[in-house]
C-alpha cells in the first residue's frame, strides 16, 4: 500500500539536549511539500561531526536547536515526491546531500566553488524551506541536521540536497560518500590539486583524514606522512596508501618541526582532518615555506587559528574545504562509480556494522578512537 501523501510512523534516534544519549522513539514524517523529497533511509554512517554536535558545543560548534535528529551521512530509496520535484521517483536510489547544489545559484555557476547556499539559513537552523521540520515526535517538532537527519527511517530533504544513484550501488557502503569518504578524498583532490610526486601529511586518521590519505595516493603523491596520536590507525593508513606513520606524542619536539626535519624542509601538501585550532597551525607550519599548501578539512565554527605572518609571507597558501570541493549533486554519482569501478575504497573504513537501537555504542566506538566508520542499518 503507498504512504505517499500520509504521515509516516516510524523510528528515529532523538537528540533531545547536548550532551545525552540519543533515544529511539516513534516519531512521525510528514509528506514532502514543494520541492521535497521523502526517503527512506537505508543505511547511515556515524560522523564525527555528529558526535560533536551533541557532545562537543562548547568546543567549536555554533548553537543548533534541539530536540534534534542527527546524522548527515546516508544513502536511501526515495519513498515520495512533493509537488514540482522532476529529478525523482519512488524507487530511486539516492545520497542525501548536507552540501546543496541547486544549479541556478552564481556559487552553482561558478567553477570556483561548491557552495551553494540554497536554502542555507534554514537547513543550519533545523527547518526546511518553509521554516518547519517534518519531523516529529511526541506532538513535538523535532528539528533537522544539515537538512538531513538520517538517524530516521524516513526523513524529508529538499530536492537540491539529493542526488540519484546507480540501482546496483550497495547503500550499507555508499552511504560513506555522504560525507567523510568525499569530504577526505576531495580535500586531496579537488581542493589541494595533490600533484604527481608530491610529498604529503596528513593530520589525523579517521574516515576524513584517511580518505585524505587515499586521495593523495589517487593523486601519485611520492610519500605520504599519515599524523596521529592514536597509532591504532596506523596500519589502515599504511593500507590506503601511507608511506610514513608518525604519532606526534612520541616526540619532543612539535610536530611540525618533526615533519619539517623528516621532509628536508617540508611538505608540498599537508591535510588537517581533525578540527582543532592548534592541529591547523601545526599542518600549515609543516608545509614548505615557498609553495605549501595547507588544506583544512576538519570542522571548527567558533574557535581561532593563528597564523604567523612569516609563514604565509614567503608563498604558503591556507584553504579551507567544504566537502571535499566537491559539487554535490554532480559529483557524488561519479564517486559511487569510482567504487564500483574498484578505483575508490570504502569496505576499508567500515569497521563496524550496528542496528539503529545501538546508535550509542557507535558514537562511544568513535569518540573512543576504536572506530573509522560504523554504519547503522536502519531496518
Ligand atoms: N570540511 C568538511 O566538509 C567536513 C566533513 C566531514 C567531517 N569534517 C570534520 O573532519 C574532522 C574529522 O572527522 P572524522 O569523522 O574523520 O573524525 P575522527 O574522530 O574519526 O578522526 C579524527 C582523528 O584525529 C586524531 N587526532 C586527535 N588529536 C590529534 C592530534 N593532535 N594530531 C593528529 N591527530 C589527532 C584522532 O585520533 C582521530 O583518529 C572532524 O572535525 C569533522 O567534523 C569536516
Ligand atoms: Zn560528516
Ligand atoms: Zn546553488
Amino acid at each position: 500500500m503507498s504512504t505517499a501523501g500520509q504521515v509516516i510512523k516510524c523510528k528515529a534516534a532523538v537528540a533531545w539536549e547536548p550532551g545525552k544519549p540519543l533515544t529511539i522513539e516513534d516519531v512521525e514524517v510528514a509528506p514532502p511539500k514543494a520541492r521535497e523529497v521523502r526517503i527512506k533511509v537505508v543505511a547511515t554512517g556515524v560522523c564525527r561531526t555528529d558526535w560533536e554536535h551533541l557532545y562537543e558545543r562548547e568546543k567549536g560548534m555554533r548553537f543548533r536547536p534541539f530536540p534534534l535528529v542527527l546524522g548527515h551521512e546516508a544513502a536511501g530509496v526515495v519513498e515520495s515526491i512533493g509537488p514540482g520535484v522532476t529529478a525523482f521517483s519512488p524507487g530511486d536510489q539516492v545520497i542525501p546531500l548536507f552540501l546543496p547544489q541547486c544549479q541556478e545559484c552564481d556559487r552553482c555557476q561558478s567553477l570556483k566553488t561548491n557552495h551553494c547556499r540554497k536554502n542555507w539559513a534554514n537547513t543550519q537552523a533545523g527547518v526546511m524551506a518553509d521554516g518547519t521540520s517534518r519531523i516529529s515526535c511526541q506532538d513535538q517538532q523535532v528539528f533537522q541536521f544539515l537538512g538531513v537527519s538520517s538517524f530516521s527511517q524516513y526523513t524529508v530533504v529538499p530536492d537540491s540536497s539529493l542526488t540519484k544513484i546507480r540501482s546496483d550501488a550497495p547503500l550499507d557502503k555508499v552511504c560513506l560518500l555522504g560525507c567523510g569518504v568525499s569530504t577526505g578524498y576531495g580535500a586531496a583532490l579537488k581542493t589541494g590539486k595533490v600533484e604527481k610526486d608530491s610529498t604529503c601529511a596528513v593530520f589525523g586518521l579517521g574516515a576524513v583524514g584517511l580518505a585524505a590519505v587515499m586521495g593523495c595516493k589517487a593523486a601519485g603523491a611520492r610519500r605520504i606522512i599519515g599524523i596521529d596520536i592514536n597509532p591504532a590507525k596506523f596500519e589502515k593508513a599504511v593500507t590506503l596508501g601511507a608511506t610514513d606513520c608518525v604519532n606526534p606524542t612520541d616526540h619532543k619536539k612539535p610536530i611540525q618541526e618533526v615533519v619539517l626535519e623528516m621532509t628536508q624542509g617540508g611538505v608540498d601538501f599537508a591535510l588537517e582532518c581533525h578540527g582543532s585550532p592548534s592541529v591547523m597551525t601545526a599542518a600549515l607550519e609543516s608545509t614548505a615555506d615557498a609553495w605549501g599548501l595547507c588544506v583544512i578539512a576538519g570542522w571548527n565554527e567558533t574557535e581561532t587559528m593563528s597564523v604567523k605572518v612569516e609563514k604565509i609571507l614567503m608563498g604558503r597558501t591556507l584553504k579551507g574545504t567544504y566537502f571535499g570541493g566537491w559539487k554535490s549533486v554532480q559529483d557524488v554519482p561519479n564517486l559511487v562509480d569510482e567504487y564500483m569501478a574498484n578505483k575508490l575504497q570504502l569496505d576499508e573504513f567500515i569497521t563496524h556494522k550496528l542496528p539503529l537501537n545501538q546508535i550509542n555504542k557507535a558514537f562511544d566506538l568513535l569518540s573512543s578512537g576504536n572506530s573509522i566508520r560504523t554504519v547503522i542499518s536502519l531496518w
